[in-house]
């Protein structure tokens, strides 16, 4: 099992569509593992977009991300990181699939509605930087045989 990051960002929140992707996440049989509105400010995101911070768009970036609190998620299963990747899509909503949450969802490169960790050791990562020990529950889907062959888990 892994569990990976995903942030429902003011893009998502501001258009009313906060309940919409948390049901794309069940219904594929992701468990919520951990989940809680949070105002972000500049120093976590300064951290969260460590690899960006030199990049001109940052600033506007980083306002993007404060507009509104954000939905903070764990989402757990097996492969979990590259499910979700798969389900968010390419980064520019212009250029994503249509099916995934951005190529559904935005036009925009920046408002692009949700954030999903992009590696198993960054899902470590950003778990730890959003979630504080004790806010992410593990507990046994009551439908588990069914989301998986026994093999799988
Ligand atoms: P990045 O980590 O490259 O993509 P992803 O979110 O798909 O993992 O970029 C982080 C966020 O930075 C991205 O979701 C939106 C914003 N961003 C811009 O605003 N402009 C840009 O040109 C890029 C590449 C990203």
């Amino acid at each position: 099992m892994e569990t990976t990051l995903v942030l429902l960002k003011p893009s998502c929140v501001n258009r009313g569509l906060i309940g919409q992707i948390i049901n794309r996440f069940e219904r594929r049989g992701l468990q919520i593992v951990g989940m809680k509105m949070m105002q972000l400010d500049d120093a976590i995101l300064r951290d969260h977009y460590s690899h960006l911070v030199d990049k001109p768009f940052f600033p506007s970036l980083a306002a993007s991300m404060k507009a509104t609190p954000v939905v903070a998620m764990a989402l757990q299963g097996v492969e979990a990181v590259t499910v979700v990747r798969g389900m968010t899509g390419y980064t520019n909503g212009r250029k994503a699939d249509p099916g995934t949450i951005r190529g559904d969802y935005s036009m925009s490169n920046q408002q692009n509605i949700v954030h999903a960790s992009d590696s198993i050791d960054n899902a470590a990562v950003e778990l730890a930087r959003f979630f504080k020990p004790g806010e992410i529950l593990n507990y046994k889907h009551a439908l588990a045989e069914y989301m998986y062959g026994s093999d799988e888990i």
